[in-house]
């Protein structure tokens, strides 16, 4: 079976963020210290995925390859999808088909953060799914903002309903698709909705109607930010910050990640650090190196 592809989808126009918005993309905007695509970026690589497509607007997509390049330092092969107008996250996957050419795929959309103990295993044992697909639900305080799940009698997932005036549940599914090598076909099957978008939902269904799709709770021990409003972005920031100043460790580092995979050596990860001279960022990296080994680290946690 060929290996998993990662997706991120990073399009849009962003408007809630207008005018910070006008002239940048949404998903290069800084969150705390970090571009914030970085950060669902290392969400896929922490689930072993190496080859991984951008999809971004015409205008946004030389500023993507200016901060990403083509992933070689970070062991990465990247490759770059124009959306040419945000018609909804189901067309990423008509998008991306020759990319995956059949390949199963994990989608995280560009301004997702992820963060908690357990990520890499929860992502792992959604990898090891031959067919279908695995969705995360989250529990959120504000739902009708989101993808939202039904149960039904002994908590099966009945449906999954787009941006519901009255949510049936407070659990919202996350940014973060594990989907087998049908969703091309399947989204290309999916109409436009009422607002005129090709909706995840609608292809999730699709899944769903032939019970292929598994809803994974992410427990409360997990944080999923949201970065759609001025101050969510912000707090988004703040969480960074407090985490990072209290632990002495960075999160959403793909130059990190990719020296813990050993995708990158330790030599490799210095020689990045040097790019950002003698800020934190920069000494952080070099002060990885020198680290005790993460296996050991690992056995102790
Ligand atoms: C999109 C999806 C929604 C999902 C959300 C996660 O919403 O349509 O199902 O729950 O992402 O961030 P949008 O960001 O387009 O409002």
């Amino acid at each position: 079976m060929i290996r998993r592809k990662g997706i991120i989808l990073a399009g849009g126009s962003g408007t809630r963020l207008y005018p910070i918005t006008i002239g940048l993309s949404k998903q290069l905007l800084p969150i705390y210290n970090k571009p914030m695509i970085y950060y669902p970026l290392s969400v896929l690589m922490l689930a072993g995925i190496r080859e991984i497509a951008i999809i971004t607007t015409p205008a946004d997509q030389e500023q993507f390859r200016r901060t990403l390049g083509d992933g070689a330092q970070w062991g990465l092969h990247l490759t770059y999808i124009v959306q040419a107008s945000p018609d909804g996250l189901a067309q990423a996957y008509v998008l991306s088909e020759v990319f995956l050419s059949g390949a199963s795929s994990a989608m995280v959309l560009g301004d997702n953060l992820f963060f908690g103990h357990g990520l890499p295993e929860l992502m792992a044992d959604a990898d090891d799914q031959d067919g279908g697909g695995t969705v995360f639900g989250y529990h959120v305080a504000d739902p009708q903002r989101y993808g939202v799940v039904a149960f039904g009698p002994e908590g099966k997932v009945s449906a999954i309903l787009e941006k519901p005036a009255v949510p049936p549940s407070s659990y919202a599914v996350t940014g973060l698709y594990f989907l087998d090598g049908t969703a091309p076909e399947r989204a290309k099957a999916v109409a436009p909705s009422e607002r005129g978008e090709f909706e995840i939902t609608d292809l999730l269904e699709s899944y769903l109607a032939e019970d292929l799709l598994r809803v994974k709770i992410m427990g409360r021990g997990y944080a999923w930010l949201d970065t759609g409003t001025h101050a969510s972005l912000l707090d988004a920031g703040n969480f960074v910050r407090t985490l990072e100043d209290r632990q002495g460790l960075q999160t959403g580092s793909p130059d990190e990640v990719a020296w813990r995979q050993g995708w990158i050596t330790g030599d490799q990860l210095i020689e990045r650090a040097r790019l950002f001279g003698k800020n934190a960022y920069g000494s952080y990296l070099t002060s990885l190196v020198s680290e005790v080994p993460y296996s050991v680290m690992k056995s102790e946690s």
